[in-house]
């Protein structure tokens, strides 16, 4: 195992009936700035539960955050941040919500020029400060709850990036799983997925004897296979809400990825798909994933064994029919939650696979948990989703 630090500060504040404590957690002089998307909140009750939680709070509001929240809009609302003195950030939503908070915490006090900087210049321009942020999770999904990490679209450049920081994790976050009972099955599925891959970038390395990691991580992935099913037949469900809800904030909330190799190269590919087509991040994993175990069979040969073995009880065949077998009962399980896995299933012209791969080229970025992943290998993993 790898020597590791590992600090997670965020208090986690989760079941039923809890969205109204977030009261006892914002300072009573804060300037609160309730940042939150295209409007889901106002319909499934949750904006009146915070609204009625902080009556007599000094609070302004910024909406019309979207999916994969841009940049764009993002600087608009650290121009509101500015203009009126907000000193404390409350974003109540999905990820994509709490990953725009994240950007307007650092971005508004951020002196240097552009915070795009944070993204573009990665581990060369950090932060250094940002405003305190609390966060009411309405998706589980993303672990943004729990971590330090953003995901910004911009939309001018049809580019969309991850940064990250310590100081960006939230202060409290509050998971209330009758938030899952008004989700679409479109988003329950992103969600599966999402939480299923985040996993696997933690997870489908290279042995470095870590079994009690390797198991937590096996963990999640089992409860998300026993549990995902279960909300999609019944979004009533509280127990099976529940339990999505805490594997999607474990499978990214840093403690499977102590001591252990990472990869997050299905995701920087998946991220590509996205900014170019607009495909809902968990799609673009569906997408990828099975082509990067397909390309990677060899360097991730004992892991994908173990997982297939562990995860899906495939013993019989060669090493070659077993990897097989496990990226197929991957794929199955993906489809099964109703997310398509193939390009052309979401309409995607193979010429985006060369930009794609041209792009990497130009960057000179080398992806995947040993660096060896370079853009004629990126074109390989999408040709294989073909
Ligand atoms: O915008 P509103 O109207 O709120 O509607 C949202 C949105 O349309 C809706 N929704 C949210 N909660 C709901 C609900 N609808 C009904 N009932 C509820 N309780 O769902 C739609 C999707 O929301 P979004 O926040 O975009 O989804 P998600 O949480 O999956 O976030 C995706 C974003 O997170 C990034 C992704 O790249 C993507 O931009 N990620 C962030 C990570 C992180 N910070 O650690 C890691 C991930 O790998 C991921 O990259
Ligand atoms: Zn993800």
């Amino acid at each position: 195992m790898y020597n590791f630090e590992y600090k997670n500060p965020v208090k986690i504040i989760f079941g039923k009936e809890t969205i109204g404590k977030v009261a006892r957690e914002i300072p009573k002089d804060a300037k609160i700035l309730l940042t939150y998307g295209g409007g889901s909140i106002k319909r499934t009750g949750v904006y009146d539960q915070v609204k009625s939680a902080l009556q007599g709070f000094n609070l302004l509001e910024f909406g019309g955050i979207e999916a994969n929240p841009h940049y764009e809009t993002c600087m608009k609302a650290i121009e509101v941040v500015k203009a009126e003195e907000i000193d404390y950030l409350l974003s109540v939503g999905g990820g994509s919500v709490l990953d725009a908070t994240k950007f307007i915490a650092a971005g508004a006090l951020y002196e240097n020029g552009d915070p795009w900087d944070f993204l573009a210049k990665s581990g060369k321009v950090n932060v250094e400060k940002a405003l305190p942020i609390g966060a009411v999770l309405t998706l589980p999904a993303t672990g943004s709850e729990m971590n330090g990490n953003s995901v910004i679209t911009k939309v001018a450049t049809q580019e969309k990036k991850p940064f990250g920081s310590p100081l960006l994790m939230p202060q409290f976050s509050i998971l209330d799983p009758e938030c899952v009972f008004t989700l679409p099955n479109k988003q329950v599925a992103n969600g599966v997925v999402d939480a299923f891959v985040h996993v696997f970038e933690q997870y489908l390395t290279f042995n470095v004897n870590s079994p009690l990691q390797d198991r937590w991580a096996e963990g999640v992935l089992l409860t998300l296979i026993e549990e995902g099913p279960k909300v999609l037949a019944n979004r009533k469900d509280y127990q099976a809400a529940a339990n999505f809800m805490w594997s999607a904030t474990m499978a990214l909330n840093g403690i499977i990825a102590v001591g252990v190799p990472q990869d997050w190269a299905t995701h920087m590919i998946g991220h590509e798909l996205t900014a170019y087509h607009g495909i809902d991040h968990a799609r673009t994993l569906a997408i990828v994933l099975p082509g990067m175990m397909h390309v990677k069979r060899h360097s991730k040969k004992d892991k994908i064994l173990q997982y297939g073995q562990r995860i899906w009880g495939i013993t019989e065949g060669s090493d070659d029919e077993k990897i097989d077998a496990a990226i197929a009962k991957t794929i199955e399980f993906f489809e099964s939650v109703g997310i398509p896995t193939k390009l052309p299933e979401y309409n995607v012209p193979v010429d985006t696979i060369a930009k794609i791969s041209s792009r990497f080229e130009k960057s000179g970025l080398k992806l995947g948990e040993k660096g060896d992943i370079d853009f004629k290998e990126v074109e390989e993993i999408l040709n294989d989703r073909l």
